[in-house]
């Protein structure tokens, strides 16, 4: 990009430049001296580098901000570097202006920085961000946010910000809370996300709204977790499920083609208990088989106690993974299984014939053994490994070995996404209340077959929720949502929220829909986790500008802070000495 002060980028000179006089401004990447008259200076800018040779006197060091005004000159024969885009030219005849001189670099500023500690590199962050990896990173996410925004307005979607302060919301997660001033006493909480004020845009009569809202949730973090993030966040009127599943396609199939520049495998759709039975897991990573296989009709009546009474069993067969798997690793894998909730985990090798070797063989008749070879497909020198128990426990624990043995990792194996929808309205039951807990949020709409079943059997009730999954990750989540307030007094009955309870919480959410709301339902895309995997990333912490470390510090501006007495007590409150 030519500017007042550069003709070209560092990175864009090319062969046909030849004879050319170009400026290019960047940071000193490199410096070598050959003797006391010569001097090699790679010049960086975040479009590459450029080999400038320079009189051996002039006075720039590591990371310094420069101009070169010089004429691109072939390189001589043999000096060419095949992996520079710039490698077959050079500046000569430079003239250098320094425009910042700079302190030597911590840590190196190149792919050396990858292994320096996440502390250091928060630390320096603008520099670490200098890096290649760093900046293409950041022009990812960018073209990501263009590829979806570039989706949504030609389809009439209107951008709309909500506010940041807001009261405390049902949506499950610990909040980040603001003390009121005027109101001692009094708090704001920051969003979870701007999930009742777009439902409220649909009251509104918006129709149709996006944002790129910044997101906020006090969780414990990990790789695809930060206390700050951002949805692409979306609602829609007068919508049914399949409405809201387009637009999301569309739009991140975009965002997708917009890093690959190339095509992508269209996106499957599966129901969270067909995802569960084949995966078990509800975010399955379609870029590897080793599904689960049916086994409970083959163990009907068999003389292993263990595997004959057991609700369910099933099992997954590993490709060649006899020779893999020695008795150590099957006793790790085992082990494993245990941890995860398993009574146990058989392992059997399959041998020649479809033989089967396994510490249970003895228990079981000749029947069982070929039944197990033929549900599995099981071939020579294949291992399959098998758990009984109930339904979500065996899925549970055989997902997560799944997921274990065949993970691809991040950047390999292509970008699989897949819709997961039917997901149950509630899971499981608070230890406390002895009430069912809401499996999205209490505003999802319970599948329209299943409402007679929501006072008798709330656990069997499916919702109109659905997810987007990627490579394994939950990219999104979203659902058809409850714009009658006599379904949603139901609902709160279930959730064993009184009707006074309700109105003091989300009052200033549920009157408005007595005054006409439209049936509505909406998405949230994670665009940190979006971007992320697109980028080939497994923290989403590389794709995010100034992120937080594991431990929710900001060592670069040594955020969260202790504020003055003062700011203390203008705000009415008190803090209490740490233990
Ligand atoms: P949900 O809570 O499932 O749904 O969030 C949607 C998506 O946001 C991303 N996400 C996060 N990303 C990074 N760090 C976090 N701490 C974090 N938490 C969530 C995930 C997740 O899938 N209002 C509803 C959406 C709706 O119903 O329309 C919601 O927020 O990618
Ligand atoms: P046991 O009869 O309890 O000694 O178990 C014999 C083998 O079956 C051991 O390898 C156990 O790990 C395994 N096993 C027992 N119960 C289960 C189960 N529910 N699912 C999978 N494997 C099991």
């Amino acid at each position: 990009m030519k500017t007042a002060m550069r003709s070209h980028l560092c990175g864009a000179l090319r062969t046909e430049h030849i004879g050319a006089t170009v400026t290019v401004c960047g940071w000193v990447a490199r410096r070598r001296q050959h003797g006391q008259s010569l001097m090699f200076v790679d010049l960086r800018d975040h479009s590459g580098q450029v080999q400038c040779v320079v009189d051996g006197s002039v006075d720039v060091r590591s990371e310094y901000v420069v101009a070169v005004t010089a004429t691109v000159a072939a390189r001589p024969v043999g000096t060419i570097n095949p992996n520079l885009a710039t490698g077959e030219i050079e500046l000569h005849d430079c003239t250098v202006m320094v425009l910042s001189a700079a302190l030597p670099p911590p840590f190196p500023i190149d792919e050396r920085a990858d292994s320096v500690d996440e502390a250091t590199r928060l630390t320096y962050r603008y520099l670490d961000l200098r890096r290649e990896r760093m900046q293409r990173n950041l022009r990812t996410r960018s073209a990501v946010l263009a590829a979806l925004r570039s989706e949504l307005v030609p389809r009439e979607f209107v951008e709309v910000e909500t506010p940041l302060l807001m009261p405390s919301t049902p949506e499950g997660a610990r909040e980040f809370v603001v003390p009121s001033r005027q109101f001692p006493g009094s708090f704001y909480a920051l969003p979870q996300s701007p999930q009742l004020f777009k439902q409220l845009l649909m009251v509104g009569g918006t129709d149709r709204y996006f944002q790129f809202a910044r997101c906020l949730r006090d969780e414990d973090l990990r790789a695809d977790r930060q206390y700050e993030f951002t949805q692409l966040d979306i609602e829609m009127s007068f919508v049914d499920q399949d409405d809201v599943l387009e637009v999301i396609s569309a739009a991140v199939l975009a965002a997708a083609r917009a890093v690959t520049g190339g095509t992508v495998v269209p996106i499957e759709r599966i129901t969270w208990h067909e995802a569960m039975d084949r995966f078990g897991v509800d975010k399955p990573d379609l870029r590897f088989g080793l599904e689960l296989v049916e086994l409970t009709g083959v163990f009907t009546g068999s003389g292993f106690q263990a595997f004959a009474g057991a609700p369910s069993v099933k099992g997954i067969r590993v490709p060649g993974g006899s020779a893999t798997h020695n008795r150590k690793a099957l006793d790790a894998l085992t082990e494993r299984a245990k941890q995860l909730g398993a009574k146990g985990l058989v392992w059997m090798r399959v041998g020649a014939g479809g033989s089967l070797e396994s510490p249970v063989a003895k228990f079981l008749s000749a029947a069982e053994l070929a039944g197990i070879v033929k549900a599995t497909g099981g071939e020579d020198g294949d291992l399959l490994l098998l758990v009984a128990d109930e339904w979500a426990t065996v899925c549970e624990v055989l997902g997560q070995l799944r997921n274990d043995l065949g993970r691809p990792p991040a950047g390999e194996g292509g970008f699989r996404f897949a819709w997961v929808t039917d997901f149950p309205l509630f899971v499981g039951v608070d230890s406390q209340t002895g009430r069912p807990k809401p499996g999205h949020h209490p505003f999802t709409r319970p599948h329209p077959d299943d409402l007679d079943k929501l006072e008798t059997e709330p656990l069997a009730v499916r919702s109109r929720a659905y997810d987007l999954v990627l490579n394994g990750w939950e990219l999104g989540s979203g659902s058809i949502r409850i714009h009658e307030p006599d379904l949603q007094q139901r609902i709160f009955a279930t959730l064993g929220i009184s009707a006074e309870e309700a109105d003091r919480r989300f009052g200033f959410f549920l009157t408005p829909f007595s005054y006409g709301a439209p049936p509505h339902g909406g998405f949230a895309v994670g665009i940190d986790r979006l971007v992320a995997i697109l980028a080939g990333e497994d923290n989403i912490r590389e794709v995010i500008a100034f992120p937080k470390t594991q431990s929710g510090l900001d060592p670069m501006t040594g955020a969260p802070t202790p504020i003055d007495a003062r700011q203390v007590r203008e705000l009415g409150i008190r803090v209490l000495p740490t233990a």
